[in-house]
């Protein structure tokens, strides 16, 4: 029985007060965290402190949204695992679409950061995702096979400690939703494709769908058989959305 994971992904938004004040809510509205969903939230790397301290006393886990591969050295503007482990960080986002999109981040390098973030004891939510075009010319699977099998390439021991998002990237910020058929369809493929890498482990993998997910679409997506949660974007940043969806990951 996979444990159905719901995560908050804050994108560039919220200073550290307001962080602070948001995650209040969230723990008033989730009874901390304690609702047999677990509940993550994912920050900007500057709220994390406050952030860490917000969520003291409470079962919520603290998220970053990206992280080096390295553990030191001269990466100018670069965090390493072992940075975010250092502030109480528990999980970290890899390979966003946005991040593949505007920050030429490729499979090889989401393959490089889930490694390290293991080493770490980071749990990964890896994401991956196909964009409109992919979807209409017919290269989804071919897209979502590639992703899976090269993002996660010789990290088959460790499947059970990794998260999968599936964001199609047309549903992200765009009120898009995948069907929850479209989604465990998709789900389905990902679970089909970790089998063949590691036919032992892949039924403990959970795979989040993400993508305009809110309160309205939320049950009828989780209640699909290879969909173990959510990650959010813009309903996570209104405690009451936040909360909803949890509530019906239950
Ligand atoms: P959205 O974002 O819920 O705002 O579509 C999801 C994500 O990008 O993780």
């Amino acid at each position: 029985m996979r444990k159905t994971i719901v995560a908050g992904n804050w994108k560039m938004n919220k200073l550290p007060s307001e962080a602070a004040a948001l995650i209040a809510d969230i723990r008033k509205a989730t009874n901390d965290g304690d609702c047999g969903v677990e509940v993550v939230v994912c920050v900007p790397f500057t709220a994390i402190p406050a952030a860490a301290e917000a969520l003291e006393g409470s079962s919520i886990g603290l998220g970053a949204q990206n992280m080096h591969w390295k553990a030191s050295g001269a990466y100018t503007g670069e965090i390493s695992a072992d940075m975010l482990k250092d502030l109480g960080v528990q999980y970290v986002i890899l390979g966003h679409s946005e991040r593949r999109q505007y920050f030429a981040e490729t499979d090889e390098t989401v393959n490089l950061k889930l490694k390290a973030a293991l080493a770490a004891g980071l749990t990964p939510i890896v994401c991956v995702g196909e964009t409109l075009e992919e979807r209409e010319t017919g290269k989804m699977q071919d897209v979502i096979v590639r992703q899976v099998t090269e993002d996660l390439a010789g990290c088959q021991e460790d499947f059970e400690k990794i998260v999968i998002a599936y964001e199609p990237v047309w549903a992200i910020g765009t009120g898009k939703t995948a069907t929850s058929t479209q989604a465990q369809e998709v789900h389905a493929l990902i679970r089909a494709t970790l089998a063949k890498m590691n036919p032992a482990q892949a039924e403990k993998v959970r795979i989040q769908y993400g993508g305009s997910m809110k309160p309205e679409n939320a049950g009828d997506l989780m209640a699909k058989p290879d969909i173990d949660g959510g990650l959010i974007g813009g309903a996570a940043l209104v405690a009451a959305s936040f909360a909803a969806i949890v509530e019906a990951g239950k």
